[in-house]
């Protein structure tokens, strides 16, 4: 666990760039924006309006569109446009973070490695979230289109610059007299899934609701204690008070 192995999130991001070239030596931003008036095509704005514009067409065959040349490109992806909106929405669970961050983006359609970003789960207490650099460990390699099309990627780069952390609203923290180590139950062999949900499949993070019920029938709300105690009960692990409590 303590060695993990980045070869794929940096293979796929190679894929990512190679193909990003072949694009621009293919005759990326030789067009001219057009403008739409009322009766005209719908006209893309957009990297991303243009894959929608571009979906929509699909489904109505009749309907005219039209894709200036600098936003007729791949890059973004449609799935990047989606899951950064979609994280981006502030009607959906969880706080909205100072840069709309998709896991189910990067961990779950590009498969990056959990521990990859959150190395600290088998180290220390916190399991941390990662640093501007290891970001720009990817996104430094991204054409300018990302910067044009997302602000969060924006200010990114502005935190890179001024070498500022990112101030990530924190979701999962536990009182100071609870002792917890990422590094036990990690080693017990539990998936991050197990008490985290199904973190691959979310735009936008939050704390997943419980579905264990103590025996005798009471809920047991995620973080709290009856919620520790029930798997521990489960699994044979100590409930000895002193052993979660300074
Ligand atoms: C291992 C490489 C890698 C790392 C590390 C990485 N990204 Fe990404 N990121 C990508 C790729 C690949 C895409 C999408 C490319 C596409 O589909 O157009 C992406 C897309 C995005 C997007 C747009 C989609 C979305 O999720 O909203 C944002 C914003 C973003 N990254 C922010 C970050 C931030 C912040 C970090 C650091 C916490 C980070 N990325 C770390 C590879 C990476
Ligand atoms: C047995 C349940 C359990 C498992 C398994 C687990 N976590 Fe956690 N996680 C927690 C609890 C409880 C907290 C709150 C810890 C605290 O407040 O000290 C937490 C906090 C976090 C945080 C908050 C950031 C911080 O400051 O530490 C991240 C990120 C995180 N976990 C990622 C992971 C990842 C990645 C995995 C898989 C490698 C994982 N967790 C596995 C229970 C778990
Ligand atoms: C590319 C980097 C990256 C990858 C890969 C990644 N995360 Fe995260 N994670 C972040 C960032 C950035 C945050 C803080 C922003 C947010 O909450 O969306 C975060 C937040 C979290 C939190 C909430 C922390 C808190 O404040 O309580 C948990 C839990 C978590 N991640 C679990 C996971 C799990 C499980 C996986 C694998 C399925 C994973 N992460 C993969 C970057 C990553
Ligand atoms: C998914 C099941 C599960 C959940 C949820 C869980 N634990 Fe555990 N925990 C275990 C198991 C199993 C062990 C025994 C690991 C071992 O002996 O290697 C353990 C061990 C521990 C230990 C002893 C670690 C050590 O260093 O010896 C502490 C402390 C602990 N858990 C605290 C907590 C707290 C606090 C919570 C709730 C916030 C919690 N656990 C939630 C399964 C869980
Ligand atoms: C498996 C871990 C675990 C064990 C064992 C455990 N606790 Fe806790 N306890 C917690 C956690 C986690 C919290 C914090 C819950 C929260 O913030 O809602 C907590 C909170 C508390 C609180 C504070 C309640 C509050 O409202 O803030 C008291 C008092 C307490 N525990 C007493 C005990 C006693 C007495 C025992 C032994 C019989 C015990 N605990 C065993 C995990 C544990």
């Amino acid at each position: 666990m303590r060695h993990l192995a980045p070869t794929r999130p940096f293979a796929l991001v190679l894929l990512v760039v190679a193909a990003l070239t072949v694009w621009a030596v293919v005759g990326f931003g030789s067009g001219t924006p057009v403008h739409a008036d009322d009766s005209g095509p719908l006209v893309a704005t957009s990297i991303c309006e243009a894959h929608e514009l571009r979906a929509l067409a699909e489904e109505q065959p009749d309907l005219t569109i039209e894709i200036p040349k600098e936003f007729d490109t791949p890059w973004p992806t449609r799935e990047a446009c989606l899951s950064y909106e979609a994280a981006d929405d502030p009607e959906a669970p969880g706080p909205l973070q100072p840069i709309p961050f998709s896991h189910k983006h990067h961990a779950g359609l590009y498969e990056i490695d959990c521990q990859y970003c959150h190395s600290g789960t088998d180290r220390s207490r916190a399991a941390g979230v990662p640093s501007v650099e290891l970001c720009m460990g990817c996104h430094s390699q991204f054409p300018a289109a990302y910067d044009a099309e997302f602000e969060g990627i924006r200010t990114l780069k502005e935190h890179w610059e001024n070498r500022e952390p990112i101030e990530w609203v924190q979701l999962h923290r536990l009182p100071e007299h609870v002792k917890f180590q990422h590094r036990a139950h990690v080693r017990a062999g539990f998936e991050c899934q197990e008490c985290h949900g199904n973190v691959e499949e979310m735009d936008k993070m939050y704390v997943t609701e419980d579905t264990i019920w103590w025996p005798w029938g009471l809920p047991a709300a995620k973080l709290e204690m009856g919620w520790c105690i029930d798997c521990h009960r489960n699994n044979g692990a100590s409930q000895d008070c002193l052993v979660c409590h300074y």
